[in-house]
């Protein structure tokens, strides 16, 4: 058994489970460190609750589809626990602990709490769409990783401040009680850090301008078809700029191998755009296709599904529940 501890999550929110920008940014680094570690892959749908509370219902099938999504990217419950976070208790009770130990001012100022403020604003629920539990997200956040005490949390780069958060929070509780937590490294790929939507922002579940595992092979087209390019480039011998055009950039990410002709042939005006869409069409959907097909044949077996994750969260919760033992008897509750 490996020595070393990952854990990661992802929120089941959005309209379609997981996007592109999950997969490449986090997905494929559990994979590929699931020999490495001793890993466990959560699904956070307390999390969710901080934005879908007038919602709940929709939360279950959703982290099922996220669950399918984990295991039709690459991950094997064999070798990972995955699991949801609200059947590991383990979580709440860290939660509550870090919490007390936790300067308000350092809540106060993650970018994503305002961003977040906004958003529900922007959604008309007022004052009092903002709750207590959405300004400590990331308090359950830092529960979720140290519950595990883990090592390493691969992530995209949207998450650097919540780990930035995670370590500042795990030093403040060695430093009051004791060492009990090592500092949880963020591990980031430089690549994938920040996949672009459609519209040449982050790809996004709230911004409407994602590719989902879920698509189908005519919806993606759709989508690439309508993503934005260099905006000066019209016709198809006007030069484009492909580090500012999505299609150019996903095609880089897909075909590491001969993406670089492509640029070429972009920028010196040899090539359109709706030909480079043509071509990142099918090589979106080749790759996609079999995710597509296993997600599929997970979710028409819900009944195993459901067994993947009640052993996925026995395993996480042995190991969580040796950790409050240890920062119960760090902080002298008995
Ligand atoms: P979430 O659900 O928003 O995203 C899940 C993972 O996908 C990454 N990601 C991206 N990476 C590159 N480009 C993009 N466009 C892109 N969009 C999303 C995210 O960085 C993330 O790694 N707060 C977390 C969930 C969480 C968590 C945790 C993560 C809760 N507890 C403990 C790690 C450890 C979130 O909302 O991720």
């Amino acid at each position: 058994m490996p020595s070393k501890r990952l854990l990661s999550g992802m929120q089941p929110t959005g309209g379609a489970g997981l996007h592109i920008g999950n997969l490449e940014g986090a997905l494929r680094q559990w994979v590929r460190l699931q020999d490495e570690y001793e890993m466990y892959c959560c699904i956070v749908d307390w999390h969710a609750l901080t934005t879908m509370y007038d919602n709940t219902e929709a939360i279950a099938p959703k982290a099922r589809e996220v669950a399918a999504e984990y295991i039709a990217g690459g991950l094997d419950p064999q070798k990972c626990a995955i699991f949801l976070q609200s059947h590991v208790k383990e979580h709440a009770e860290l939660h509550l602990l870090l919490s007390m130990v936790t300067p308000l001012g350092w809540l106060e100022r993650v970018p994503t709490f305002k961003e977040k403020r906004d958003m529900l604003d922007e959604r008309g629920g007022g004052d009092e769409s903002v709750s207590y539990g959405l300004l400590g997200y990331p308090v359950l956040q830092a529960a979720d990783i140290l519950a595990y005490r883990a090592h390493a949390v691969p992530v995209g780069k949207d998450q650097a401040a919540h780990l930035e958060l995670s370590r500042e929070i795990a030093r403040r509780f060695n430093r009051l009680y004791g060492e009990v937590f090592p500092e949880p490294q963020a591990v980031i790929n430089e690549m994938t850090a920040v996949v672009p939507g459609l519209d040449g922002r982050k790809m996004s579940k709230s911004l409407g301008n994602a590719i989902y595992l879920s698509d189908d092979a005519d919806t993606v087209a759709k989508k690439v078809m309508s993503a934005f390019t260099t905006p000066t480039k019209i016709k198809k011998t006007d030069p484009g700029v492909p580090e500012n055009c999505v299609v150019c950039q996903l095609r880089r990410l897909y075909d590491p191998e001969n993406y670089s002709l492509a640029w070429e042939e972009c920028r010196s005006g040899a090539r359109g755009c709706v030909q480079s869409k043509r071509e990142l069409i099918e090589i979106l959907n080749a790759e996609l296709e079999p995710i597509r097909r296993r997600r599929k044949e997970l979710l028409d077996d819900l009944a195993q599904l459901e067994e993947i994750l009640r052993q996925g969260a026995e395993r996480a919760r042995a190991t969580a529940a040796d950790t409050m033992t240890a920062v119960r008897q760090a902080m002298k509750l008995r």
